[in-house]
């Protein structure tokens, strides 16, 4: 199977993809994960990325196409994916058709998370993740078992992202409704667009989600 879910900053992608991820067998391909792993090591795409990242904005087509064009090649794609965070642009969109026609593939859901802007701040100011194994948690809506100790891993150090902070929030929530949003008329025209409510509770988002994806 191969989806795409889309949902401003802070609608549950990542947290439902991940649990996607192991109840549909298919891997989470997250743009805004690969960026920062590159920004991490200090690669040339990295050093390109940071400044743009940080201050809320998109970062350029090109880069992004090739770098996702090089993932979805890989072995652990073969059964399948799951886009979150890509594509964000009607050039990434059409891109994105374009590679997977070559490759014979194509695309099986497209889920929008529909949230309300004004729950977003909230939700990306309270984010942390887990060091050791990625876990994502919230300090009000996803608390860790034991205060401090990832469930998944037991790890005990977390990270917050350099992006989570409100001033941040509201020129990427502006990127989202001006040049992603525009990009669903491309996917209504193909039968493919589909919606979960957001603002529910993540279990009852999760729930909606398989109700769709069967
Ligand atoms: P990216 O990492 O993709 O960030 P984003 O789209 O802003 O989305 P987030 O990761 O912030 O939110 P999410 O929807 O995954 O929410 P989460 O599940 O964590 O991109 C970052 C940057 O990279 C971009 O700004 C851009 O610069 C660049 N970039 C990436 N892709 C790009 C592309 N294709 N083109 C150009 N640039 C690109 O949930 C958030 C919190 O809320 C968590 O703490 C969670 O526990 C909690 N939560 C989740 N669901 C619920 C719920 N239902 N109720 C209550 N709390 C909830």
């Amino acid at each position: 199977m191969k989806l795409i879910l889309f949902g401003p900053p802070g609608a549950g992608k990542g947290t439902q993809a991940r649990r996607l991820q192991e109840t549909h067998g298919i891997v989470q391909l997250s743009t805004g994960d690969m960026l920062r792993a590159e920004v991490d090591s200090g690669s040339e795409l990295g050093l390109q990325a940071k400044e743009i990242m940080e201050a809320g904005q998109l970062v350029p087509d090109d880069l992004i196409i090739a770098m996702i064009s090089d993932r979805i090649d890989q072995e652990d794609c073969k059964d399948g994916f799951i886009l979150d965070g890509f594509p964000r642009t009607k050039p990434q969109a059409e891109a994105l058709g374009a590679m997977l026609a070559e490759k014979g593939l194509d695309i099986d859901h497209v889920i929008e998370i529909k949230v309300d802007d004004d729950a977003m701040v909230k939700r990306i100011t309270g984010r942390f993740s887990c060091d050791g194994c990625g876990a994502g948690y919230h300090d009000e809506f996803q608390k860790p078992k034991k205060d401090g100790v990832c469930d998944q891993c037991g790890g005990t150090e977390f990270t917050r992202r350099a992006d989570d902070n409100a001033e941040t929030v509201s020129v990427r929530l502006q990127a989202y409704h001006e040049q992603t949003s525009p990009i669903f008329s491309y996917y209504k025209e193909k039968g493919l667009m589909e919606e979960v409510d957001g603002m529910a509770e993540i279990d009852a988002v999760t729930e909606q989600m398989n109700a769709l994806l069967g």
